[in-house]
């Protein structure tokens, strides 16, 4: 079985290298000419775990990289398409790249005898599917169900976790109009997977469940921030343990129930803005949506006022930010809340030094020379008034009396609550914590 994979961000990339590096002939496509030779060197162009080495390995094995799409849609039985869906100015989906490819797609097959599965794996909003169907049936003079297939199949992997993901994911969705289609698409997974819950509806209920799960993770993380918040006022409470006992409740679960500056990245923000935009055009009002993500965009503003009661004024003060990616291991600052709060403090005219084991450069290229860059926490510490921590790196959580010693005040501000345990020599705030 030939498989094509257009588009080489983190979900193709991931998805191309897994299966490549298992034999499986893969060909992934990207337009970016740059990208396709860096990825042919075996490095990937962002920073992911493990996956230069699981690329290196299907380049030997059964993976190519190229920009050549009509090699791919003459020769593959699958093409999965991952290219982005970010959102407009307005909050609404955009499907630019997408329709692009369905398009492309279509012309070629109008000079094709091939009948392969087109898989979406891109996070589209419901009925999306069909409108792609339509763009493919009208460019190739071809039928759906008949001359070609279409498949919506949502894509859970995490950023930071995106290999491991690919190779265990604990549900495949499979969205289809024929069963044909659908069980076509399901053997093959069932070759690359085992073990794996299978749910197989209707495309549209298939682009349904992702925006749905996204939403969910995305309340859980508002819902245990507004917790937090209220936990600041109580003396002595904390919401480590609050969440840790509610988190044993089947009810409930545990996970995505860590409080602290707010979710960022390139899916939860936008899927939640694209789902709220999408049932507003059917004349819903998304209430629980929009108080999730009202709250938030709020959790910086929060943080401002924690950081203003502990400093009273930030003008002229250096200020460490320790992590700048929206998670660990990761170099994606894509709605970043430690970028957010970097620009408010400029606003306050802080001297900003920004420590990161990853993402520095990729900051660089948003804040410029505004701030300073330090890869050392020895040299991101020193003389600093204040240094807060933002992302949750391991090697924040090994910060010691030592490191601290270089401060010139000793103040921490931790938004994850990373060295809750540690006996510091030094005035330790967290959020989520009320102040005795
Ligand atoms: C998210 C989903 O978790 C994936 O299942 C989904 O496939 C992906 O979006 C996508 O749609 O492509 P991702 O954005 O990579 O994955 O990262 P998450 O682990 O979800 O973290 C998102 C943000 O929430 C981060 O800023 C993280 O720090 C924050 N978060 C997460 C919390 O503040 N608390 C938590 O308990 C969990």
């Amino acid at each position: 079985m030939k498989i094509g994979i257009i588009g080489t961000g983190f979900v193709g990339l991931s998805f191309a290298a897994a299966l490549g590096s298992k034999g499986y002939q893969v060909l992934a496509i990207d337009s970016d000419l740059d990208k396709v030779k860096k990825i042919n060197t075996g490095n990937p162009p962002f920073y992911e775990p493990k996956l230069s080495t699981l690329l290196k390995e299907a380049l030997k094995k059964g993976l190519e990289v190229s920009s050549d799409i009509e090699q791919a849609v003459k020769t593959s039985d699958l093409i999965f398409i991952t290219v982005g869906t970010p959102t407009t100015s307005e909050g609404k989906i955009n499907l630019k790249s997408l329709k692009g490819v369905a398009a492309e797609i279509g012309q070629i097959l109008a000079h094709s005898k091939n009948k392969p599965v087109i898989v979406i794996k891109s996070t589209v909003v419901p009925e999306t599917n069909r409108a792609i169907k339509e763009i493919i049936e009208k460019e190739s003079k071809k039928k759906s169900g008949k001359d070609f297939g279409i498949i919506s199949n949502p894509e859970f992997l995490r950023e930071g976790r995106a290999v491991d993901d690919t190779f265990n994911p604990h549900i495949v969705v499979i969205g289809g109009e024929d069963s044909k289609t659908i069980n076509k698409v399901k053997k093959f997974y069932e070759g690359f997977y085992k073990n794996v819950p299978y749910i197989t509806t209707n495309t549209q209920t298939a682009e349904m469940i992702k925006y749905a799960n996204n939403s969910f993770l995305a309340t859980k993380i508002s819902f245990i921030n507004q917790i937090a918040n209220i936990c600041q006022s109580i003396p002595g409470t904390n919401v480590d343990d609050v969440a840790k006992a509610i988190g044993i409740d089947p009810r409930i679960g545990k996970q995505f129930l860590k409080a602290g500056p707010g979710y960022g990245g390139s899916c939860l923000p936008k899927d939640l803005r694209a789902l709220i935009s999408f049932s507003e055009n059917f004349g819903q009002d998304p209430t629980l949506l929009k108080a999730v993500q009202k709250t938030n965009t709020q959790q910086v503003e929060n943080l401002i006022s924690f950081m203003t009661k502990i400093l009273t004024r930030f003008e002229g003060k250096k200020i460490s930010i320790l992590g700048l990616s929206f998670k660990e291991d990761s170099d994606d600052i894509r709605e970043s809340v430690s970028i957010n709060l970097i620009k408010k403090l400029l606003k306050h005219k802080a001297k900003i030094v920004a420590h990161d084991p990853m993402a520095i450069e990729n900051t660089r290229k948003i804040i410029g020379d505004k701030i300073s860059y330090t890869k050392s926490i020895d040299e991101a510490l020193k003389d600093s008034e204040c240094a807060v921590i933002m992302t949750p790196w391991k090697l924040y959580s090994k910060l010691n009396n030592k490191d601290l010693k270089l401060m010139k005040n000793k103040i921490i501000v931790d938004t994850r609550r990373l060295l809750i345990k540690k006996k510091l020599d030094a005035k330790y705030y967290a959020t989520g914590l009320g102040l005795k």
